[in-house]
């Protein structure tokens, strides 16, 4: 594919938001700053633009991509918002939970995007000025982490070039992603909630706030098909729950666990959250053997140990 010369431009430079919208209206990929992760933007109605991400990021056909919208109003346009929906709209928009709803039959969203499936996944981002891009562009962006395929998700534009130099023409830097993993999924289907991935909106939180449970996945197989076990892998070899270091190890620490480097010396899940892709980014720079203490599965802990497993599962190609 084209090689471009990729310029990483500051949310606070002039001109940065029309910069975007015109490559985006051109059919050209655009990073973008998301309080979650940085995603990697095309206009979703765009069948050719929709395709380039799939190629950029060498990810498989099968696995369906989010739109970002501006706004409820243009979430409706594209997906059947139910009541129970639209209270999560309320509550939780613009914010980092993300949900799969069934696609309007009249969706302008380009095939590519759901790979498939008769359902679209939805999300409101909390970052001013990529919620201005998608309403100066009028379109809903698809936009998958910009990392390549089966990678540590990027929470700063740096981590973006690192993965995706030369393969787009614009990065819009807006510093560190502040929330540091991605969006909870949430799939909503005959009036039930469905815990598709886990994140900082926990489900716990959503089961209070709605009155009724949020249910496994798998309890009437619904399908995620994104949620493959190897996932977030660095080049180092993970190895979890480490208590202490093993010879040659790095260990990433968390409370108590002190460790050389760690996610939260107080043991605060938030931060650790914040910090861990960019820690285990980081430690991957200096070894090849990662060990990470253990982090309590319980509230945005669940987020954590979910993207520890997959950085740790064996590798495909390994
Ligand atoms: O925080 C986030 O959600 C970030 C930022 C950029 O918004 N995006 C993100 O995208 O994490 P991605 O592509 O890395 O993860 C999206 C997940 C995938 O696991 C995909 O399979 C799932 O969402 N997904 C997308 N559409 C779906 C659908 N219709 N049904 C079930 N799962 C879907
Ligand atoms: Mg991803």
């Amino acid at each position: 594919m084209a090689t471009f010369k990729t310029q990483v431009v500051s949310e606070t430079e002039n001109g940065a938001v029309s910069l975007a919208v015109q490559h985006l209206a051109a059919g050209n990929l655009v990073a973008i700053p998301t309080e979650t992760v940085y995603g990697l933007a095309a206009d979703a109605t765009e069948y050719a633009a929709v395709q380039q991400i799939y190629k950029a990021k060498g990810r498989p056909s099968f696995n369906p991509l989010i739109c970002h919208v501006a706004d409820v109003a243009m979430a409706k346009k594209i997906v059947t918002v139910s009541a129970l929906a639209s209270r999560l709209m309320e509550i939780y928009w613009p914010g980092p939970l993300t949900l799969v709803l069934p696609a309007r039959p009249d969706s302008p969203i380009a095939a590519p995007v759901s790979a498939g499936l008769d359902t679209l996944a939805v999300r409101c981002p909390n970052k001013g000025i990529t919620r201005e891009i998608i309403r100066k562009l009028e379109k809903p962006i698809a936009a998958p982490s910009a990392n390549p395929s089966g990678k540590l998700s990027p929470t700063s534009a740096a981590d973006v070039l690192a993965g995706l130099d030369g393969k787009l023409p614009l990065i819009i830097d807006a510093g560190d992603a502040p929330e540091g993993i991605e969006s909870t999924i949430i799939g909503v289907k005959n009036d039930k909630l469905y815990l598709l991935r886990p994140g900082t909106i926990t489900a716990d939180e959503i089961a209070e706030r709605l009155g009724q449970p949020v249910l496994d996945r798998n309890e009437d197989e619904i399908s995620a098909p994104g949620q493959l076990l190897s996932h977030y892998a660095p080049e180092a070899s993970v190895r979890l729950n480490a208590t202490e270091k093993r010879d040659g190890e790095l260990l990433i620490g968390f409370g108590d666990i002190k460790g050389d480097i760690s996610l939260s010396a107080s043991g605060d899940l938030s931060e650790a959250a914040h910090n861990l892709f960019k820690t285990i980014r980081n430690a991957d720079k200096t070894s090849t053997r990662i060990a990470v203490a253990p982090v309590p599965n319980e509230g945005i802990g669940i987020a954590i140990n979910d993207r520890l497993k997959r950085a740790a599962a064996p590798r495909k190609d390994a």
